[in-house]
């Protein structure tokens, strides 16, 4: 195996910053031992003012909700991984050849290159499925983090939607694209 160059950025004064592409970042299956700490990623504040339905979500709408995505063959539900932590959660749901994905970062996480990484790895894994053709992504037009990441990871912008009345900006990459 090769050697992994590191470099490193100025953060601030104190805070020596990884790049990007050296982050230890990988994902795995979610299991029912994840169903709280996707709970607590996702019902995250910052997290439901950029969902459809930004309301709180209680335990037991999530534990009902989670079991049945565990279950479905048509949703892939991943955990992103900074080595042996859990930083973040990954879903696609797939229908009609697309894999319509969304991603959420713990907050202590966010802002390192993680979303990027994370978007990159369950995009590559949604598209090697052969029911999928393209991988959608949906975001509010004032989340400028979300865009930038799905942008840097080939995706497209393909206009807007209009999802249950609310506007979101929509992305798309091909099987075709480069990965
Ligand atoms: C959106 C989200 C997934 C991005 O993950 P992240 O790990 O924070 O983002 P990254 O560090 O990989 O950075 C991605 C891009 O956003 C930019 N960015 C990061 N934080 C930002 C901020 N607060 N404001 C504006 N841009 C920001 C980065 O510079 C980078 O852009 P670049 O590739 O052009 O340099 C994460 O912030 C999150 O979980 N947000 C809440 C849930 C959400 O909005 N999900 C998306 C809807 S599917």
């Amino acid at each position: 195996m090769g050697s992994v160059s590191t470099t490193y950025s100025v953060k601030d004064d104190s805070t020596l910053m990884k790049t990007a592409s050296d982050l230890a970042i990988t994902s795995r299956p979610a299991t029912l031992e994840d169903a709280h700490f996707v709970w607590i990623v996702n019902n995250h504040p910052t997290v439901r003012s950029q969902s459809l339905r930004t309301g709180d979500i209680p335990w037991g709408t999530h534990i009902e909700w989670y079991r049945t995505q565990l279950g479905r063959s048509d949703c892939g539900f991943r955990i992103g991984l900074e080595r042996n932590d859990r930083v973040g959660v990954a879903r696609f749901d797939v229908a009609d050849g697309h894999a319509t994905i969304s991603i959420a970062i713990s907050p202590e996480h966010r802002g390192r290159g993680v979303g990027r990484r994370l978007i990159q790895l369950v995009t590559v894994e949604a598209l090697a499925r052969p029911d999928v053709r393209m991988a959608i992504a949906y975001t509010r037009p004032a989340n400028h983090a979300s865009r930038r990441a799905f942008l840097h990871g080939q995706y497209r912008l393909a206009g807007q939607s209009d999802l249950a009345g609310v506007t979101m900006m929509r992305f798309e990459r091909t099987k075709d694209d480069p990965q």
